[in-house]
């Protein structure tokens, strides 16, 4: 099956290293200094390891954590529901947190680690996301961080995924199938 798939750049490796830099420093001049980065498992691994390296860059020393939710379950049609399948170890009571996410799109997700965060007594729950993709919202939630606008396409890469493949490519892009277009690449 991955043999079908072309994939067309859609936010570049440059693009993306600088808008973590200007999203590090937005995060620099609101959060306090004993912020707590909890990463949600898989797909923001790639974005949350190079925003946590521009936060130290902008003068953060933040701890860092991980959470591993699902809500796609190998398929592109989310499911509506949202699955621990491996929890945050420290306490996160009284804590300045920063959830850090690949996508936001119906919302689902980040309202449940929101709202787990806020039930466990976090002080704060701030949200970035690399991506938004607009008018997909099922439930109310607002990233105060948001990396681009994306549009209503299915985006792999930079840790995001299509049944598993794509997670490795250092950009984010659009899949395609078949080899109509021309402009599309598999390993620039
Ligand atoms: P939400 O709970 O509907 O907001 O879904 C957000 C999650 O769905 C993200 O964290 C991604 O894991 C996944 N997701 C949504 N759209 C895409 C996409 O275009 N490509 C890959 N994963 C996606
Ligand atoms: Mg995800």
């Amino acid at each position: 099956m991955k043999a079908d798939y072309r994939v067309r750049v859609l936010f570049d490796e440059t693009a993306i290293a600088d808008r973590n830099r200007e999203l590090a420093r937005s995060i620099a001049a609101t959060a306090s200094p004993d912020l707590l980065v909890v990463a949600i498992l898989k797909g923001s691994f790639m974005f949350a390891a190079d925003l946590i390296r521009a936060l130290h860059r902008s003068g953060l020393s933040p701890q860092v954590e991980f959470i591993h939710l699902s809500s796609y379950r190998a398929s592109t049609v989310s499911s509506g529901k949202v699955a621990i399948l491996r929890d945050v170890e420290s306490d996160v009571a009284g804590r300045d947190v920063l959830l850090v996410d690949d996508i936001l799109e119906s919302g689902r997700t980040l309202v449940y680690a929101k709202d787990l965060l806020a039930a466990r007594g976090a002080r704060r729950v701030m949200v970035a996301v690399l991506l938004e993709k607009p008018g997909k919202r099922a439930v109310e939630i607002d990233a105060d961080f948001v990396g681009f606008q994306c549009p209503d396409v299915f985006v792999v890469g930079y840790g995001m995924d299509i049944a598993h493949n794509f997670r490795q490519l250092p950009f984010v892009g659009v899949v395609a199938h078949g080899q109509s277009e021309p402009d599309l690449f598999d390993r620039p």
